[in-house]
């Protein structure tokens, strides 16, 4: 298909051809049944399993969006790049990474496991990692974490959040293998000694809702080098997304992130609240909201959808016909010819 963008290009353009896409991810995709809306906190059991939302927000502040794209979810996992890079920018890279790695560590999000040699965390996207940057923010922040990173994530998403206090609390009164993971962090003298309040932090963090066009004007504000492109906001610097992006590419999708880095090609962060952002850089965020998941804890459709979108915008890193690293220049040019495959 050869794309042909007239006018502005302007979002909500019924021709325009990222707006008939996500349209046909959407149709396509409602189709995918299977999965199971996550339970182990219970709260979370409440979601709509129908629900499904696609939207595309790119780094020029375009937004398209197809499906359930206002419906607002719990951000669970998809948080811990943005903490971690907060955390990066506040204390730096070496301090940080004395405190957590950035390898790949091959197990469930939620595993009770330290590097062995290292005794830290493997990266900061599985619980370990994520627990121990929230407590790091903790440390300086005290009572105002909490708020702070209210702050910050609203700033990406370009308008005030809130969190749902039922998940919250929910997580909070059922959440014994973070806390077990605290005090192993604990243990190893990774987190302070009020690691119960830094938990309390960790869990508001994974509650703070969203909608899928949120999530998706995020994932552009890191492809737009830290800006969100609506607001034109600076949240993060461009160094620490250089660094958030990384750490998304190699260890964002848990134990799928092998198969996602060879299927799709794009850094991502997936949630046990059914959201997936992923970033293509300089050019595109991308969302997607389904609660069900699969066995990793990543939505079912949302894999599709990204692995369908990877291939026919030709978005891979390593695609050698890497139409992808320059498709939307050509895309939002009047009159380009940028081809969808
Ligand atoms: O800590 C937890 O288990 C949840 N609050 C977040 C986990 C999560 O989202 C994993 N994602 N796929």
């Amino acid at each position: 298909m050869t794309i042909r963008v007239s006018g502005d290009g302007s979002a909500g353009s019924a021709a325009h051809e990222l707006q008939l896409l996500v349209d046909e991810m959407h149709a396509n995709y409602a189709s995918v049944t299977d999965g199971e809306v996550a339970t182990y906190i219970p709260e979370l059991a409440t979601a709509n399993p129908d629900h499904f939302g696609v939207c595309i927000v790119t780094a020029s502040g375009h937004v398209f969006a197809a499906g359930d794209c206002d419906v607002p979810f719990t951000i669970q996992s998809v948080s811990k790049p943005f903490t971690f890079g907060m955390a990066l920018e506040e204390f730096g890279h070496e301090r940080v990474w004395q405190h957590v790695d950035v390898e790949p560590s091959g197990d469930a999000f939620n595993s009770i496991e330290l590097r062995n040699g290292t005794n830290r965390p493997h990266n900061p996207m599985i619980n370990s990692g994520a627990i121990t940057v929230t407590a790091l923010l903790h440390q300086h922040h005290g009572a105002a974490t909490f708020d702070h990173v209210l702050a910050c994530f609203s700033a990406a998403a370009g308008r005030q959040l809130s969190f749902d206090r039922a998940v919250y609390e929910s997580e909070r009164r059922t959440g014994h293998r973070n806390r077990a993971i605290a005090h192993l962090l604990l243990n190893f003298g990774l987190v302070a000694e009020d690691v119960e309040a830094a938990l309390d932090v960790y869990f508001r963090q994974c509650a703070i809702l969203v909608t899928c066009r949120d999530l998706a004007t995020m994932g552009a504000t890191l492809a737009n080098m830290g800006r969100n492109p609506i607001t034109d906001d600076g949240v993060f610097d461009v160094r620490c997304v250089k660094d958030m992006l990384s750490i998304m590419f190699t260890c964002g999708m848990y134990d799928y992130s092998g198969q996602w880095a060879y299927r799709v090609g794009v850094p991502a962060k997936s949630g046990v609240g059914g959201g997936v952002m992923a970033v293509v850089n300089r050019q595109i965020g991308i969302a997607t909201y389904s609660p069900k998941l699969d066995a990793h804890g990543n939505s079912r459709r949302g894999i599709e959808v990204c692995v369908d979108l990877a291939s026919r915008l030709g978005l891979h890193a390593f695609d050698c016909l890497n139409v992808g690293s320059s498709f939307l220049g050509g895309m939002l040019a009047e009159g380009s010819t940028t081809r969808v495959r």
